[in-house]
């Protein structure tokens, strides 16, 4: 079997361990051959390389683990290029989150405000990733873990659209992961539905192997004492259960959909940014939880030299990125949730947005399986969502304010052109030596 080159674009993150436990463990279907972690982050990558050397030698592979601050270095020969960047780190991440609660608007990574700013950051360094992978491995596929997901995805259907790239994300499949055990089901047994944006959408239906709906079953028990069944996905902080709880608020005013965790930012702001804490944000929680315990862990054994007999509690968190990349390598045709350009798949929408809905992913990447049409309400909501970012990838490569500014205003967490503005000012102030200049 063909041996593989991975290269990971924000190779120092804290979520690199989870990635690269999971392709140890599917070694058989995915053979490593060499691992290329890049960052920016010279120290934390000199860090995360020399733990993964440690951790792949103690266990018993051959994987090569090499690590570099050039990106197009790290390209050459490499046959996947995973990216998860966040351009600013954790620290402009705690900025967007409070510079948005203190306009009393949503503080979050990627919805609101908050993900109009990763974007700005974020958009013109994914585009040059994409087009480096086209020139420099040229076969290699590109597949995207970075957020604001939807928006860089816009970016690059727009300035690469004939790029081999895939978006995904693993909040739908927690999401699952969570409605399947509230079921009492396993996640492998049901057949969910889907349509919507990635971040922003609605489970349409949920089966099980003989064609039961079990939809209804489900709302019942989400709006009963009940409630949602939690797994353990990395989402068990009391922010998250708190997310994941908002899915019964949202069905208590729409019972016909499950909506997406993500739908309490935009049903809900004024609810969030009350009772979210103004002063300590997801972004410090992160920082004061995972990335430091990620970091701690990974020095202990630099220091020792070996995982032998140390705590080794990282789990395999990259699942969901590595089971696409057997996907591409074996032609499988699995199905998955993915994004990809519409083109007729929700029949009532344009064909030049990005959609998330349920498909197959094989050697040519990801093709929505069915032919939905959306009906209006939903529509409605999509269409201006998508609208917002599109508009927020024009204000960035066009360096127009106005074109940002009629972005926030769509935005469905801002309330008005005033607050648009005001959010728009503040959010430029905030992120000097980020964002382009805007006229
Ligand atoms: C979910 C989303 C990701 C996002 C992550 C943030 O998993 O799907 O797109 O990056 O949440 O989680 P965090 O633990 O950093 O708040
Ligand atoms: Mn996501």
């Amino acid at each position: 079997m063909k041996n593989y080159i991975v290269t990971i674009v924000g190779g120092a993150s804290s979520y690199t361990p989870g990635i690269v436990k999971s392709l140890m463990n599917k070694n058989k279907e995915i053979p490593l051959k060499k691992l290329i972690l890049q960052d920016v982050d010279k120290e934390n990558l000199e860090l995360m390389g020399q733990y993964l050397k440690i951790l792949f030698k103690d266990k018993g592979y051959t994987t090569e683990v090499t690590w570099t601050t050039d990106r197009e270095k790290s390209f050459e020969n490499t046959d996947f290029i995973f990216t998860q960047i966040r351009t600013g780190g954790l620290e402009m991440r705690e900025k967007d989150e409070k510079i948005s609660l203190q306009h009393g608007l949503v503080g979050q990574e990627t919805c609101g405000p908050g993900g109009f700013a990763f974007a700005m950051r974020t958009i013109k360094e994914i585009i040059e990733i994409t087009k480096d992978a086209k020139r420099i491995a040229p076969k290699a596929w590109v597949i995207n873990y970075s957020n604001p997901l939807p928006i860089l995805a816009e970016a690059v259907r727009r300035e690469v659209p004939d790029s081999n790239s895939l978006f995904i994300c693993d909040m739908p499949i927690v999401q699952e992961l969570a409605m399947a055990a509230t079921l009492g089901y396993k996640h492998e047994d049901l057949i969910f539905e889907y349509f919507g944006l990635n971040h922003f959408g609605w489970y349409t239906s949920i089966k099980n192997k003989n064609g039961e709906e079990l939809l209804g079953k489900l709302r019942d028990i989400l709006l009963s004492e009940k409630g949602m069944t939690m797994v353990d996905f990395g989402h068990l902080d009391n922010s998250w259960i708190s997310t994941f709880s908002n899915i019964k608020e949202g069905l208590k005013v729409f019972p016909e959909y499950i909506p997406l965790t993500y739908m309490q930012y935009y049903y809900f702001p004024e609810r969030i940014v009350k009772k979210y804490n103004h002063n300590y944000t997801r972004a410090n929680e992160v920082m004061d939880g995972r990335r430091k315990s990620v970091y701690e862990e990974c020095s202990r054994i630099v220091e020792a030299g070996t995982i032998l007999g140390m705590k080794d509690s990282m789990d395999a968190h990259g699942d969901f990125i590595v089971n696409q990349a057997i996907a591409i390598a074996h032609n499988t045709k699995g199905r998955f949730m993915v994004n990809v350009v519409n083109n007729g798949t929700f029949t009532n929408l344009d064909d030049d947005m990005v959609i998330e809905t349920f498909g197959t992913i094989d050697a040519n990447g990801a093709i929505a399986s069915k032919k939905i049409e959306i009906p209006k309400f939903y529509k409605a909501l999509m269409y201006a969502q998508n609208t917002f970012e599109k508009l927020t990838v024009e204000a960035c490569l066009e360096g127009s304010y106005n074109k940002a500014l009629q972005a926030l205003t769509l935005n469905p967490t801002v309330p008005s052109v005033d607050k648009a503005k005001e959010i728009l000012d503040a959010l430029i102030d905030g992120n000097k030596g980020y964002f382009p200049t805007l006229n």
